[in-house]
């Protein structure tokens, strides 16, 4: 480092630590201007609060556990930018107390995500998975008539829970391959918006929906909003496709709506214990599983990775971050309003 670019990043006197190495160009190109670290682990809520006594800024992955104990050691920080639009694993409220800005990645991660929710569709409804395996196993012998049947999508209805932003993505493609639409969220239907579909109450979802989608924040309010209970109401031979958050689905009620009705198949992303997944999931062949990769793909990690660092430069330079998440948003109340 030359003495002209020791001095600017004394001057803008940055420390930014980021959990894990992000795609480029990203971090490098802070470094110039800040003291960027980048951890070699995974950390644990006690590293991740040693490691932040003297940051500025703090790049985090959805997995990381950014608690109160991590954001009282940060004693500089100002602001915990996370790589990802979920941010269940931040304590919002005890940042917002201390001052801390938290900032996301949304819209760039729109797309990717509701192609994954389509991709485990056709997986379940087409049983690609297990033609896969049958091919690779050497059991392929020929076409035969009834070999492999599926499910046709036409004519199948989709319900959307939560038609936000990626809830509306989902929603164009589902519509594209013949479905029929339907939402339940806790804003009204945006008329001026073709896709925004049509609500229904939270049961009526339940109970028409050959397709059951989840497109929610994880809080208190949506925790485990799927356990026996809400199995029970739902459509026999359905399909649940999540790529939210897993903690949504209570894990052992859906296996067992899986085991005895009235689940068809369930295709899943995400998963209560990540990256713990239940034996009754691994074992189950109704079931499609992805580890979390929704957002995947080389463009949209390019684009987080170029979010959170923009604003992390924008905070550490006294500028207002362009992605701010609020302390609580009224999303969070969601599930009292289904
Ligand atoms: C998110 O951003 O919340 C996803 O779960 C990870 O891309």
């Amino acid at each position: 480092m030359t003495h002209s670019q020791e001095e600017t990043r004394e001057a803008a006197g940055g420390v930014v630590v980021a959990t894990h190495a992000l795609p480029e160009p990203s971090l490098s190109t802070l470094e110039p201007d800040f003291e960027v670290r980048v951890l070699t682990i995974r950390p644990s809520e006690a590293q991740l609060a040693a490691e932040v006594a003297d940051a500025d800024a703090l790049i985090t992955l959805v997995s990381d556990p950014v608690t109160e104990t991590v954001l009282a050691a940060g004693k500089k920080l100002k602001i915990v930018g996370q790589y990802g639009v979920g941010v269940d694993n931040i304590d919002r409220a005890a940042a917002a107390s201390r001052g801390i800005l938290v900032t996301n990645t949304p819209n760039a991660l729109t797309d990717a995500t509701a192609d994954m929710t389509l991709a485990l569709l056709l997986a379940l409804a087409r049983r690609i998975v297990e033609g896969d395996r049958l091919v690779r196993s050497g059991s392929f012998s020929g076409w035969e008539p009834d070999l492999l049947l599926g499910s046709d999508l036409k004519g199948k209805t989709f319900g959307v829970l939560g038609p936000g932003r990626i809830g509306r993505a989902v929603t164009r493609r589902a519509r594209a391959f013949g479905m029929t639409v339907i939402a339940c969220g806790r804003s009204p239907r945006d008329e001026g918006d073709p896709d925004d579909p049509p609500r229904v109450s939270f049961d009526e979802l339940l109970r028409r929906s050959d397709v059951v989608s989840i497109h929610l924040p994880l809080n208190e309010e949506t925790r485990h909003l799927f356990n026996a209970e809400t199995f029970a109401k739902m459509k026999a031979g359905s399909w649940l496709l999540n790529t939210s958050r897993g903690a949504i689905v209570e894990e052992a009620a859906l296996a067992r709506a899986l085991a005895m009705g009235p689940l068809a198949g369930a295709g899943l992303d995400v998963y209560e214990n990540e990256p713990a997944v239940g034996a009754a999931l691994l074992d189950s062949d109704r079931v499609v599983l992805m580890p979390h990769a929704g957002s995947a793909t080389h463009e949209t990690r390019r684009e987080m990775a170029r979010m959170v660092v923009e604003d992390v430069r924008r905070v550490l330079s006294g500028e207002k971050p362009l992605r701010a998440v609020p302390p609580e948003s009224g999303r969070e109340r969601l599930r009292a309003e289904l």
